[in-house]
């Protein structure tokens, strides 16, 4: 049986996904039972030129998805808030399964198109939009069943922990950042990366899965990377130690407390061999003890995996007929109070 895909969007992510759902299919169908093929595809610019050849499903009309009732999964690979919240406020109510990597969307708006998934009974998944290919949020969904966490953080942003690692080699902040955007793995507005934004984006996703509390993102103390000068990086160097743009949240008995900021790591610690756009995520729990996750954090095809990851899931829970009580958005409310120092 064929399962109809929407993608909505072609860029960096949205190629990942073309390339590994048009190479991967026949393995897709033997684990899951479904073929998936991409019917449509949305973008903004029906002239650019594309990594792929998407002709004939190109559009820019957002209703040849919407509408289309054969079309059961929408993969939204647009970034920012609107139209990808519309969009995929819409999937959602058509009762189609969305599966998106935009961070700011679900810290922002998790809770609501969470809300609205579970009544339709479809899923709503993110895998992407926290650690790049790191299976960050089935691994929490998994261990949490077994453990109380109190402790997430680490490197979760790819853009500046690529800046930072080139700063080190010497090369300038103005280079290290002008190739994070060629190799795909900056936000559309990079500010977003060296501000810090999108780490506390992913925090505030990782604060809800790990902990149940949702936390408007806005709160969370931040600092970003844009004032660490390549003589701070040298001097750093000297004393043993390197820059790294930490996320962090700790759980205490009535409280939480968490930021994202610029940290001074030793040099031979694990963190430090985290380079390049490679992300790492540290799990504190009650019986597992810790685990670090370390993969690539961002970029087309590891990305795209992660994506793919989500698709794989649906299509096995449709197979097997199970409804989406787990949203992996609204999974498991904690009733402490959730204020954040
Ligand atoms: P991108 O390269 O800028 O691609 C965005 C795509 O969306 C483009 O194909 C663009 O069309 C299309 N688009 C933009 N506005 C649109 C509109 N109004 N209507 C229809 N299509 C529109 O972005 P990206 O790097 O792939 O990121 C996409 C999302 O994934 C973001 O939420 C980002 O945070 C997230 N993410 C990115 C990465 C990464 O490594 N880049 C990793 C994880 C998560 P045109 O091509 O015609 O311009
Ligand atoms: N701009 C993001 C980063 C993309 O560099 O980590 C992956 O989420």
């Amino acid at each position: 049986m064929r399962v109809k895909i929407g993608l909505m969007g072609l860029g960096t992510v949205g190629t990942g996904v073309f390339k590994i759902v048009n190479s991967r299919g026949r393995y897709i169908k033997e684990s899951t039972g479904f073929y998936p093929e991409i019917k449509k595809v949305l973008v903004k610019d029906l002239h650019k030129k594309r990594k792929v050849d998407a002709a004939g499903l190109l559009t820019n009309d957002p209703r040849e998805i919407l509408e289309d009732e054969e079309i059961k999964v929408v993969i939204e690979a647009i970034g920012g808030i609107s139209p990808a919240y519309e969009y995929v406020k819409k999937a959602l109510l058509s009762g189609k399964h969305v599966i998106t990597a935009n961070k700011e969307l679900i810290a922002k708006y998790g809770e609501e198109l969470g809300s609205i998934a579970a009544e339709k009974g479809v899923y709503l998944r993110c895998e992407a939009s926290v650690g790049g290919a790191i299976p960050i949020l089935h691994q929490i969904d998994r261990l949490k069943i077994t453990d109380e966490m109190d402790f997430i953080g680490g490197i979760v942003n790819g853009t500046t922990n690529y800046i930072l690692t080139k700063m080190g080699e010497g090369k300038s902040y103005k280079e290290a950042l002008n190739e994070a955007q060629e190799l795909g793995y900056a936000e559309a507005n990079p500010d977003y990366d060296v501000k810090g934004f999108d780490a506390t984006f992913k925090l505030g996703i990782l604060v809800k899965r790990v902990f149940g509390v949702s936390v408007p993102v806005e709160i969370i103390p931040r600092k970003g990377i844009e004032e660490i000068k390549e003589e701070d990086v040298e001097r750093a160097k000297e004393w043993g130690y390197e820059f790294k743009l930490f996320a962090w949240a700790k759980k205490f008995k009535n409280y939480i407390s968490a930021g994202v900021e610029p940290t001074l790591i030793p040099e031979n610690s694990l963190l430090s061999k985290v380079k390049g756009v490679n992300n790492a995520i540290i799990l504190r729990g009650s019986s597992f003890g810790e685990y670090v996750f370390i993969g690539r954090g961002a970029g087309e095809l590891p990305t795209g995996d992660a994506i793919v990851a989500d698709l794989i899931d649906i299509l096995i829970n449709y197979k097997l007929g199970s409804k989406s009580e787990v949203t992996g958005v609204n999974f498991r409310e904690e009733s402490f109070t959730d204020t954040f120092y």
